[in-house]
């Protein structure tokens, strides 16, 4: 018997190509989105890539009797649980709007879960939560810090939802058991350049910058501060490839289904190990796509941290996943999608 795992926000950028992976690894998937965010064009390339009609549900997770309904009528296995939103800028100016939605649909997908018998939970989290670490790499016990936006915070206490449910239920006939993934920086966009990201409006993330940039859509990229205290004076980061990360929730997910989760609750960073600087991204985008990229250094943004980077060694040891997409790789499959999305 197939096991069919939920996709909550499953339209969106990171939510359609896990979509893909996980079918390609023999998972029925149920896609649920409300396209507050995105509008069709990756629910369509997942089909596409799939060669299939995906299950789709139009639907919000705020709404609990939807939430409700929706696990009442249908077997689900496992739910991964994207549908959020994730603009650290707009948190701040609207922070009410990120706690009420992001905690508000994360508490009626565990409520359902539990009552209608799914007992596994995967949250998709993030570095941020590590704000600015002493120490780089990090690792899953490196401390979380304060947030620095609402947005960040929702992250925080999504995690720390999903941890009191998995204690409070140990050991019931509502157990859930959860896996919280770390994601670093996800960019790139699938090989067939069917699915990708499309930011609203003007993007916020650096990836999507540059490939605008480059299409001329947008005049010139500001990198934020060229006086950190690393070697070219940019901040360093993780990036991690989407496909490469996509495949890591298919580690997870197998791992709780088939009961081999070592407790209850199991974090584990989703990145490549290795820190690469804004200057470095933006030359590895012009040599490997052959493009001259229109940019300049201005003043640094407020909240960016300096350095992080993942130690990825418990995902690669406990899930047996590994990141293997050079950055290269994922760059110049960043600019076919863009390319494909400007007719070109
Ligand atoms: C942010 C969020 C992170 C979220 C991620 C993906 C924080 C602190 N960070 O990460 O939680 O998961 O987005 O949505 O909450 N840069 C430029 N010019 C630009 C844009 C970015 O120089 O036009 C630089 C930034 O200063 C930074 C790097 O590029 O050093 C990466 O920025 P970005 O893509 O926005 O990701 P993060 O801020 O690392």
């Amino acid at each position: 018997m197939k096991k069919t795992v939920l996709v909550s926000g499953g339209a969106g950028f990171i939510g359609s190509h896990v979509t893909v992976e996980l079918v390609q690894a023999g998972y029925d998937v149920l896609i649920a989105d409300n396209f507050s965010n995105c509008d069709e064009t990756n629910y369509k390339g997942v089909c596409a890539i799939l060669g299939k009609e995906m299950p789709l549900v139009k639907m919000d997770f705020c709404d609990a009797a939807a939430a409700d309904a929706l696990f009442a009528g249908h077997k689900i296995d496992a739910v991964i649980h994207f549908a959020a939103f994730k603009a650290v800028g707009e948190s701040v100016e609207k922070p009410l709007m990120y706690y009420r939605n992001n905690l508000e649909s994360f508490i009626n997908v565990l409520e359902a879960a539990k009552a209608h018998g799914c007992h596994n939970v995967l949250f998709s989290s993030s570095a941020t939560v590590y704000g600015e670490p002493e120490k780089v790499p990090v690792t899953e016990e490196s401390p979380r810090q304060p947030a620095t936006s609402p947005y960040g915070n929702t992250k925080q206490m999504c995690e720390d939802i999903l941890n009191d449910t998995v204690r409070s239920t140990e050991g019931s006939k509502e157990e859930i058991r959860g896996i919280l993934l770390r994601y670093f920086n996800p960019i790139g966009a699938h090989p067939s350049a069917l699915i990708g990201e499309l930011p609203r409006g003007v993007p916020n993330n650096l990836v999507p910058f540059i490939t605008q940039t480059a299409i001329g859509r947008r005049e010139c990229l500001s990198i934020f501060g060229n006086d950190y205290p690393t070697a070219d004076g940019t901040c360093l980061r993780d990036y991690i490839d989407i496909v490469d990360l996509a495949k890591a929730h298919v580690y997870a997910v197998r791992r709780m289904l088939e009961g081999k989760m070592k407790k209850g609750c199991e974090v584990f960073n989703v990145g490549t190990g290795r820190p690469v600087s804004v200057l470095e991204l933006v030359n590895a985008f012009e040599k490997v796509n052959g493009v001259k990229l229109n940019w300049k250094f201005a003043p640094r943004r407020a909240g960016d941290v300096t350095a992080i980077w993942a130690d990825p060694t418990l995902a690669n040891n406990e899930l047996g996943w590994k990141a293997e997409r050079s950055v290269e790789q994922t760059l110049a499959a960043a600019w076919a999608w863009e390319k494909r999305l400007a007719g070109k």
